[in-house]
């Protein structure tokens, strides 16, 4: 499939889908969000990819939404777009992992993307910033909700009332980004992450993938019932006896998402 504003590349079973406007540093535009929308329902389908990686350029993961496509757009225009919104939810309903490789700027938009993949892995060069307030708005993509459940109210609400920006080793220590890595390491790192991944049951993973983001949906009761419920459900499958077995044969289990 042919897109203009990302670039998908396919290697065995994981999916490499790069961000691809490097004369706005990535900015974020209705076209791009919808390609990108488009990419992951197609990979999220296509059964031969069992990993995704959504990356940039080395100067920038996404500056954040464009601001020369929204500057003269009234309320009006926004509400009836529901601007990003359906893109955004489509991008999250991806069921397979997704990884964010994330160098450079990552702000606004830009770091709200990175917050809906499953997990970041950051370039020692990553900024992470919900800017937006120097423009004149608030986020719009889950900055506001998303930065406040992963770093806590107080340094999410620093990002965003002083609209600063966060160097990779703080978003580890803040818990934003799971790693942080050397630049030029990046992609072999998200890869070698990605095959990890790959060689797990995509019926695990993805079991994983909606018990942990369930934990942003619900109680703590309520997380732990659905927990333990999908971990009863595991005992159904093929690949829970496979994994056991493999480990009493002393051997790699191969497991067949089933
Ligand atoms: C449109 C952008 C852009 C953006 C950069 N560019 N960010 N274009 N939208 N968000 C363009 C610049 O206009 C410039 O184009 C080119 O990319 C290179 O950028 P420079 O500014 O020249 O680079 P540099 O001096 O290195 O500064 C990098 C930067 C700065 C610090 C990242 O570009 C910057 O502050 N960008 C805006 C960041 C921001 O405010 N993001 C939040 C956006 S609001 P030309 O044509 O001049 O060469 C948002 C809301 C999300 O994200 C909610 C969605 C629903």
């Amino acid at each position: 499939m042919a897109y203009e504003t990302i670039v998908v590349d396919v290697e065995n079973h994981i999916a490499t889908i790069k961000l691809n406007r490097p004369d706005a540093l990535n900015a974020l535009n209705v076209q791009l969000l919808g390609e990108l929308a488009k990419a992951l329902g197609e990979l999220d389908r296509n059964e031969k990819i069992r990993c995704i990686i959504l990356t940039g350029s080395a100067k920038a993961f996404a500056a954040g939404a464009d601001i020369k496509e929204m500057s003269e757009k009234s309320f009006v225009d926004m509400f009836l777009l529901d601007f990003f919104g359906g893109e955004a939810e489509a991008i999250t309903r991806t069921r397979k992992p997704v990884i964010a490789a994330v160098s450079g700027y990552a702000l606004g938009g830009g770091c709200e993307l990175a917050m809906m993949c499953d997990f970041i892995i950051a370039a020692d060069t990553a900024k992470f910033g919900q800017p937006e307030i120097n423009l004149g708005i608030v986020a719009g993509m889950g900055g506001t909700q998303r930065l406040t459940r992963l770093v806590g109210k107080s340094k999410s609400m620093d990002m965003h009332l002083t609209g600063r920006f966060m160097d990779a080793e703080e978003a580890e220590r803040a818990g934003l980004v799971s790693r942080v890595v050397p630049a030029k390491k990046l992609m072999e790192e998200a890869r070698t992450a990605a095959e990890k991944v790959a060689e797990k049951s995509m019926l695990t993973a993805k079991a994983v993938k909606e018990a942990v983001n369930r934990s942003y949906e619900t109680t703590l009761s309520e997380g732990l019932l659905y927990e333990r419920r999908m971990f009863h459900a595991m005992f159904a499958t093929e690949d829970q006896n496979e994994g056991m077995s493999a480990f009493a044969d002393k051997r790699s289990p191969q497991f067949r998402d089933r």
